[in-house]
């Protein structure tokens, strides 16, 4: 791998249908649908920041510009809002504008999570990266990538965040093959993996979730990979081909990771985030709590 040892590059692929959150996400980018009153992505992206990371690439399509809109800086709002002396939103309103540095990079078709990776390879270029699916959003007091990155240091090999998962749930999920790591419980030296396995074929209840950390070398890997299950190009293809020359771990990490991009699951999300907050906490729990259920 490159000589670089330290991860600042974070891709957000953000480029695919949304189809399980229909009809929302018919106009809306199902990354931009809001968790209490914040897009999806903006969680990600703020963990990424907080791992370190200085540069963000999102891979997105077409009906996606919203993003763009997003992250940038709204003229016209910040200016009304400061005549109107709103300084609190004001600031909540630049403090997104002025975030970081963000790159945008087009998948032309959505051909799978690995082609969108493999379209951010020129603005990554030769050095490990990150990649944060923004629609599973990971409660954590040390942000999942930042603890992520704390591996890496030690092991500057690819990881891939991992939960343990029961039951026939598996089949939704990449799920590795290998043994622990002897004196570190939650890491996994990995021997292979298997993409939405039947429960029976599952090699273990270690699931792949939505943060990885990888080297370089699986650009051309991802270059040669013939495209997979449903016409889609793998990302867990591309990963299997890194283990043939390269170390791959699996982590463990300490949190609650909550797939945003599935109704029940952003429900879920909703109410244990809202109950988080200082300003809608304790209303909110108060309200629940007259819900005869
Ligand atoms: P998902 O499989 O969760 O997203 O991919 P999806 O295909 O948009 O959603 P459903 O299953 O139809 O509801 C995880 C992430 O990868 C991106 C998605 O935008 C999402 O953020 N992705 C997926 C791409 O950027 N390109 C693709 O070709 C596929």
């Amino acid at each position: 791998m490159s000589t670089q040892t330290k991860v600042r590059k974070a891709i957000f692929p953000a480029a695919g249908f949304g189809t399980r959150f229909l009809p929302a996400t018919k106009s809306i980018p199902k990354e931009m649908l809001a968790l209490v009153d914040k897009p999806i992505i903006q969680y990600g992206v703020e963990e990424a920041l907080a791992a370190g990371c200085d540069q963000i690439v999102i891979v997105t399509g077409r009906g996606k510009s919203a993003i763009e809109d997003h992250f940038d800086v709204s003229y016209e709002l910040e200016c009304t809002l400061e005549k109107r002396g709103k300084t609190d939103l004001l600031a909540v309103s630049r403090q997104v504008s002025h975030m970081v540095r963000l790159s945008y990079v087009r998948q032309k078709e959505a051909m799978g999570l690995g082609h969108a990776v493999l379209m951010a390879r020129d603005l990554v270029g030769d050095e490990p990266f990150a990649v944060i699916l923004p629609d599973d959003v990971i409660d954590a007091k040390v942000p999942c990538l930042k603890q992520m990155m704390d591996v890496f240091e030690q092991v500057q090999s690819s990881i891939v965040a991992t939960q343990v998962v029961e039951g026939p749930a598996i089949s939704a999920y990449g799920v590795l093959d290998g043994k622990p790591v002897a004196g570190n419980p939650k890491l996994f030296d990995v021997s292979g993996l298997v993409e939405k396995p039947k429960p029976a074929d599952a090699p273990s209840k270690n699931a792949i979730i939505g943060r990885y950390i990888l080297t370089p070398k699986i650009f051309d890997l991802l270059e040669h990979t013939p495209l997979g299950a449903g016409g889609e190009l793998q990302l867990t293809d591309g990963i299997k081909g890194l283990l043939q020359t390269e170390k791959v771990y699996g982590y463990s990490f300490e949190g609650v990771r909550h797939d945003a991009g599935d109704k029940f699951g952003m429900l879920k999300a909703t109410v244990e985030f809202a109950l988080k907050r200082e300003d809608l906490g304790p209303a909110f729990r108060d309200y629940l709590k007259t819900l005869k259920l």
